[in-house]
């Protein structure tokens, strides 16, 4: 029978952040090798509070694994759980998750979010296990920019995020933890407005890097039809060889528009909520 030792994140640099998550996420489904760098961008914008990650050791001191949490409020987000390859199928990941579980509830917290993929069925069981509900199915799409329809578009403004924030609603379904306006204010988001044929106002928030488009929300006043959609999105993309979409919610009103234009499902994850 192991026993653990549990501490918080108050102690430790960003370099040996970066290498506590490369360790536990090894072999993940797909690689997501973070830089110190990379780690504190993701703490900034996903508010991940030190005081709240839960870092597990062995009684020898060997790194068992990490429970990353964001804390907004009275809502926490489990940004990253991972155990290390040798700990893994030991028991150990139940006994981390019901740590978490634990800080979360001694931080006052009232409710505790994640996002898992679908395919990762074990992550699914353990978190099922501690109390995790699973809410709804979040799409990763794509399409080459290319394959939107080429229409005229109307001229578009890069304004300030922060004016957008008083559109009404700004946003139609509820949006993952990453794609929550904290987040969109502290990212490299930019904002931008776009008028369609009839001169109506419409904003997206997107995030440009690698020659991809990602859109991360979508204001809409006027009602379009999903090829007008798509021409906005290919005049918005402009020099950007494709288009995606993380986490947008299965029910989010843009999602038949997607499946017109001929957008691919490239990955898709569980909204789980645990009421604490
Ligand atoms: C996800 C992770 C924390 C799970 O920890 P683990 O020690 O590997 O999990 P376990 O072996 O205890 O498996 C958990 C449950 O899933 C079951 N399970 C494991 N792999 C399975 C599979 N391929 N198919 C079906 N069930 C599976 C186990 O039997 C167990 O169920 P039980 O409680 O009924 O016995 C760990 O694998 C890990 O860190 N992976 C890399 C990072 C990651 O994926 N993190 C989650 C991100 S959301």
């Amino acid at each position: 029978m192991h026993e653990y030792r549990f501490s918080n994140a108050l102690g430790y640099t960003f370099e040996q952040l970066a290498d506590l998550h490369n360790r536990s996420f090894s072999g993940y489904f797909v690689p997501i090798t973070m830089s110190a760098a990379q780690v504190s961008d993701f703490w900034r914008v996903n508010q991940i509070d030190a005081n709240c990650c839960v870092v597990m050791h062995d009684s020898q001191g060997a790194f068992v694994g990490m429970a990353r949490m964001g804390t907004r409020g009275t809502h926490g987000w489990c940004g990253g759980f991972g155990i290390v390859p040798e700990f893994r199928g030991t028991g150990a990941s139940k006994i981390l998750a019901n740590e978490m579980v634990r800080v979360a509830k001694e931080s006052g917290l009232t409710q505790l979010q994640l996002e898992v993929l679908t395919q990762n069925t074990a992550a699914i069981k353990l978190y099922e296990r501690v109390g995790f509900v699973r809410q709804r199915r979040l799409l990763g799409l794509e399409i080459a920019t290319s394959d939107l329809p080429v229409e005229p578009a109307g001229l578009i403004n890069s304004v300030e995020l922060a004016s957008l924030l008083s559109w009404d609603p700004f946003y139609t379904v509820r949006p993952t933890w990453s794609l929550e306006i904290p987040s969109l204010l502290t990212g490299n988001s930019e904002a931008l407005t776009i008028a369609d044929p009839d001169d109506q106002l419409n904003a997206f928030i997107v995030r440009r890097a690698n020659g991809i488009m990602q859109i991360q929300a979508v204001l809409l006043r006027s009602q379009l039809t999903a090829s007008e959609y798509g021409a906005l999105l290919r005049a918005l993309a402009a020099d950007c060889s494709k288009v995606q979409i993380y986490n947008e919610p299965e029910e989010s009103p843009q999602i038949p528009h997607y499946k017109e234009l001929g957008f691919n499902e490239f990955f898709s994850q569980y909204d789980m909520l645990l009421k604490l």
